[in-house]
């Protein structure tokens, strides 16, 4: 069973009301006001064990949601309560947010990876009390566009300032993941690798 963490961009689309309180396996930032739709953690299968994914969302150069470290505290209690595997998925804009939220989580999680910001960071690394860390995942969807979106238009933008309608790129893809192997033992990070390849062939790995 997969999981599915969101970000800034859940709301974007109207129609994720209609489905985002049922659906277990999507998880969007747990430090939205109480009562925000949809849910923060869930729990997937992975052979006989479970993993606890937890979703949370930076505050600097993003909306002032709850503090993400005091959320991340008490869902971490939670999990942990119910399963040694612990994936945070922090999305946020700034790399120091994201390092704070791995240095604050060393060895209490099995992992914190960040997402947000598009462009895979190569400080890939098992922390010293046992976290598994990467202060961004990078992303999948088009290359030669600019996080995404036709890149002539987002030139036009930091080129003239005025306002542009920006269009999802569909030229040639990458895909930007990491690989994680965990203790059994302990729940803990083993190893952290990344994995980049795009359209023409594997180019990292
Ligand atoms: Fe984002």
């Amino acid at each position: 069973m997969h999981g599915i963490t969101m970000g800034n961009h859940t709301w974007d689309q109207k129609e994720i009301f209609d489905f985002i309180d049922k659906e277990e396996r999507m998880v969007r930032p747990a430090n939205f006001p109480a009562g925000t739709p949809g849910r923060g953690y869930t729990y997937i299968k992975v052979k006989d064990a479970e993993l606890a994914i937890i979703n949370l969302q930076g505050r600097t150069f993003l909306p002032p949601l709850d503090c993400p470290f005091e959320k991340a505290n008490e869902l971490v209690e939670q999990a942990k309560k119910r399963t040694k595997y612990v994936l945070v998925d922090f999305h946020a804009e700034a790399t120091s947010e994201k390092l704070a939220m791995g240095w604050h989580l060393d060895g209490k999680v099995s992992a914190v990876v960040g997402t947000h910001t598009h462009v895979q960071t190569n400080d890939e690394r098992v922390l010293p009390q046992g976290t598994a860390y990467v202060t961004d995942v990078g992303m999948v969807g088009p290359r030669d566009g600019i996080l995404g979106m036709e890149r002539v238009a987002v030139m036009q933008k930091f080129k003239t300032q005025l306002p542009v309608r920006f269009v999802v790129d569909e030229g040639k893809w990458h895909f930007h993941a990491v690989c994680i192997d965990l203790d059994t033992a302990t729940g803990l990070g083993k190893k952290i690798q990344l994995i980049r390849m795009d359209e023409d062939g594997v180019l990292f790995e």
